[in-house]
C-alpha cells in the first residue's frame, strides 16, 4: 500500500528517489511523484498511473539538481487515482511537501477546520491536511521535526509520513504509526523508505523504527524521537540480502524468478533448525518450553495466500501436536468476540509483517492475554516486533505481488513450529521427528526436479488462455492448494476461478460442470487409501459431465491415468508435504496464462503487495 522514499546526501536525489520508487512500485502503482528541495525552493512532479508515466513527465519537464528528495508510489484510498490526488502534496504556498502511506481517520474533521480558516484544498486526499498542518506549524516558528511531532499528535489512524520543507533544506523528516518506515544508514547520506529494497543498492545497514516515532535524517546522521519529542533509540540491523535479490536476474517477471527460487527458499528456511543431536532449534523463539506446554489452543490468523498456508498447517499441527487448531481470516477475527486467553497460542502468518488486518488481529489477541508468535519474511517489520516470538522464513525479498515462495516457506515454518511443539510436549518421539525432518529436507530437491520439467504446464496455460472459468478441486491438505491455485489465477489473469473441497462437489459445485470446463484436481498420494479413492470417484463424476480434467498426481499413480485429460506429475512426498509440491504447477500455470493474456504479472490491477490499511 504505497511506497515511500526519502533521501539526504551528496548524490543527485532525483536518481536515488526514482530508483527507490522503482523497487517499491510493487506496493502500489496508481500514481507516482517526487519532490526535491534545493537551496531555494521545492520542486515537484507527479503523474497518475505507473512510474513510467512519471519518467515521461520528468523527461518533458526536467527538475533542477538537488541533494534532498522524497517520492511516492500510490495505492489509492482517499481520492481517485488521478494526477490531482497523486503525492507529494504541498501546502498552498509550496513550502512543504509530504508523502503518506495509510489512512488518516480524522481527516474530515481536520479538513473542515482547515477550510474554515481559509485553506483551499487542491486534492481529495486525507494526506493534504498534513501538508497544510505542517505549514501552519512552520509558520509558528517550529522546525520541520518539531512541526511533524506536533502534527502527528493530532492525527488518528495509520500513517507513514515523509516530508521536506523549503525553509530547511538539510533534512527529511519521517513519522510512523501502524505503517512501515525503515531508515537506511549510509556514509554521508541517509535514506527513509517503506522497505529496505528502496535503498539496498546504497546500504545494507538499516534502523528499525518503533510505533509513534518521528525520525529526522540529515547528511550527518539520524535522530529518532517519540511524538512528544523525547529521544528514543531505533534498532539497527544488517539486511541479509543484497541488490541482486531485488532484481529480476534475467527473468521476465519477479514472480517467475520467485517461483524458481523456491527450492533455495525452502532450504534456507530449514537451514540450521535441526541439530545433529536430533533436536529442533528455533532461534527466534522467545516463548519458553513451559509456556508452550501450557498452550491448549492454537489460532492461526492471516490473510490471502498466508491464510491458505495456515489452512495447510492446521492438518500438520493437529496431527503432530494434538492441540486443537483454528485458522481464521485476520480481518474477521476481532469482530466476533473470539474466545482467547493466556493459554491460547495465536500464530500470525504474514510475508510482509505489515498487513493491517493481521496486525490488528494480533493486537486484539494480545489484549486478551494470548501469546502471539508470528511467522514472517520481513526483518524489521511491525508484526515480529509486536509478537512474543517469531519464526522468520528465509525466502528473501518477495517482490511480485502474487505470493509464491512466501507461501511455501510459510508452510515450512508452520511445520517447524508444529514439530517443535510436538517435541516439547512429547506428542512425537525423537525418531519420528527425525523422519519427518528428513522428508521435509528432501523437498528442495523434489521442487527442483518439478521445476526442471515444468514446460508442459506452461504449454497448457497458453492453450487455455481463452478459458473464461477454471475450477480447482482438492481434499485434505490439497484443499487449500486448490484455493491457492484459484487465487493465483484470479489475481493474475482476472478470470473466474474457484477452489472447492472435492467432497463438497455434490453439495452444489457440480452444477457448474459443463463441456470443456478446465478443472484442476489435486489428487492425494496413494498411501491415503480412502482419500485417493474418493478423489478418483470425483474425477470420474466431473469427467462424466464433460469437464476437462487436469489431474495433479504423484509419480507412479497409474489409477488416475484413464480419467486425466491432462496429467501433471508431482514428486512422491507424504500427504502433509504434498502442498509444497502441488502448488508449484498452479503458480506456473497462473503466471504463464497471465503472460499469454498480456497482463502485468508483477503488478496486477487494483492490487498492492502489502495491504497496510484495513
Ligand atoms: O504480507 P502478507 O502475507 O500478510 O499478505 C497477505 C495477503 O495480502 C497476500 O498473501 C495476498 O493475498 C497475495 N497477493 C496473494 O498472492
Amino acid at each position: 500500500m504505497c511506497g515511500i522514499v526519502g533521501y539526504v546526501g551528496d548524490q543527485q536525489a532525483l536518481g536515488v528517489v526514482v530508483e527507490g520508487l522503482r523497487r517499491l512500485e510493487y506496493r502500489g502503482y496508481d500514481s507516482a511523484g517526487v519532490a526535491l528541495c534545493d537551496a531555494v525552493r521545492l520542486h515537484a512532479r507527479k503523474r497518475s498511473g505507473k512510474l513510467a508515466n512519471l519518467d515521461k513527465v520528468l523527461d518533458e519537464q526536467p527538475l533542477p539538481g538537488a541533494s534532498i528528495g522524497i517520492g511516492h508510489t500510490r495505492w489509492a484510498t482517499h481520492g481517485a487515482p488521478n494526477d490531482r490526488n497523486a503525492h507529494p502534496h504541498l501546502d498552498a504556498a509550496g513550502r512543504v511537501a509530504v508523502v503518506h502511506n495509510g489512512i488518516i481517520e480524522n481527516f474530515a474533521a481536520l479538513r473542515a477546520e482547515l477550510e474554515q480558516s481559509g485553506v483551499e484544498f487542491a486534492s481529495d486526499t486525507d494526506t493534504e491536511c498534513v501538508a497544510h498542518l505542517l505549514a501552519l506549524e512552520l509558520d509558528r516558528g517550529l522546525d520541520l521535526t518539531a512541526a511533524m511531532q506536533s502534527v502527528c499528535r493530532r492525527l488518528e489512524g495509520a500513517f507513514t509520513l515523509v516530508a521536506t520543507a523549503a525553509a530547511d533544506p538539510s533534512r527529511v523528516v519521517g513519522a510512523r504509526r501502524n505503517s512501515p518506515l525503515v531508515v537506511g544508514l549510509g556514509d554521508g547520506e541517509n535514506f527513509l523508505a517503506s522497505d529496505v529494497a528502496a535503498f539496498i543498492a546504497h546500504t545494507r545497514q538499516a534502523l528499525e523504527l518503533g510505533q509513534d516515532q518521528v525520525v529526522t535524517i540529515t547528511r550527518e546522521g539520524v535522530r529518532v524521537t517519540d511524538f512528544d519529542g523525547r529521544p528514543v533509540e531505533g534498532t539497527a540491523y544488517h539486511v541479509d540480502w543484497d541488490l541482486s535479490a531485488a532484481e529480476k536476474g534475467g527473468y521476465d517477471w519477479f514472480m517467475r524468478k520467485e517461483i524458481y527460487e523456491q527450492p533455495r527458499a525452502v532450504a534456507d528456511t530449514l537451514l540450521g533448525r535441526f541439530t545433529r543431536e536430533g533436536t529442533l532449534q528455533l532461534d527466534e523463539m522467545r516463548l519458553s518450553d513451559d509456556e508452550l506446554r501450557e498452550v491448549d489452543k492454537i489460532i492461526v490468523l492471516a490473510c490471502g495466500t498466508s491464510f491458505y498456508a495456515g489452512l495447510v498447517a492446521k492438518y500438520a499441527i493437529e496431527h503432530w501436536t494434538r492441540i486443537p487448531c483454528e485458522v481464521e481470516l485476520a480481518s474477521e477475527f476481532r469482530y466476533r468476540d473470539p474466545i482467547v486467553d493466556h493459554s491460547t497460542l495465536v500464530v500470525a502468518i504474514s510475508q510482509s509483517g505489515e498487513t493491517m488486518d493481521t496486525l490488528q488481529a494480533i493486537r486484539h489477541a494480545r489484549q486478551q492475554r494470548a501469546r502471539v508468535l508470528s511467522i514472517c519474511n520481513t526483518n524489521g517489520s511491525t508484526m515480529p516486533r509486536e509478537s512474543d516470538a517469531v519464526i522468520y522464513t528465509h525466502a528473501g525479498p518477495e517482490i511480485g505481488v502474487a505470493s509464491t515462495k512466501g507461501f511455501l516457506t510459510q508452510i515450512v515454518a508452520c511445520y517447524l513450529l508444529a514439530l517443535y511443539l510436538a517435541q516439547v510436549r512429547g506428542t512425537k518421539f525423537g525418531d519420528e521427528i527425525t523422519e519427518i525432518m528428513d522428508q521435509i529436507e528432501a523437498v528442495p530437491a523434489a521442487l527442483q526436479k518439478l521445476l526442471d520439467g515444468i514446460g508442459p504446464v506452461e504449454e497448457l496455460a497458453r492453450e487455455l488462455s481463452t478459458a473464461r472459468s477454471v475450477l480447482f478441486l482438492g481434499r485434505h491438505a490439497g484443499y487449500p492448494v486448490a484455493l491457492e491455485g484459484a487465487l493465483k489465477l484470479k489475481e493474475l489473469a482476472y478470470i473466474h476461478a474457484e477452489g472447492f473441497a472435492a467432497g463438497e462437489l455434490k453439495h452444489g459445485p457440480i452444477a457448474l460442470m459443463e463441456e470443456g470446463l478446465p478443472v484442476f484436481v489435486v489428487v492425494p498420494p496413494q498411501g491415503r487409501d480412502q482419500l485417493h479413492e474418493k478423489m478418483v470417484n470425483n474425477i470420474q463424476e466431473i469427467r462424466a459431465r464433460g469437464a476437462r480434467t487436469i489431474v495433479l498426481a504423484e509419480e507412479g499413480d497409474e489409477v488416475v491415468v484413464p480419467y486425466a485429460d491432462t496429467l501433471i506429475r508431482l514428486p512422491r512426498v507424504p500427504t502433509l508435504l504434498q502442498p509444497l509440491v502441488a502448488t508449484v504447477p498452479l503458480q506456473v500455470f497462473a503466471c504463464e496464462l497471465a503472460t499469454a493474456l498480456g497482463h502485468d504479472v508483477d503488478q496486477p490491477r487494483n492490487l498492492a503487495k502489502s495491504v497496510t490499511v484495513e
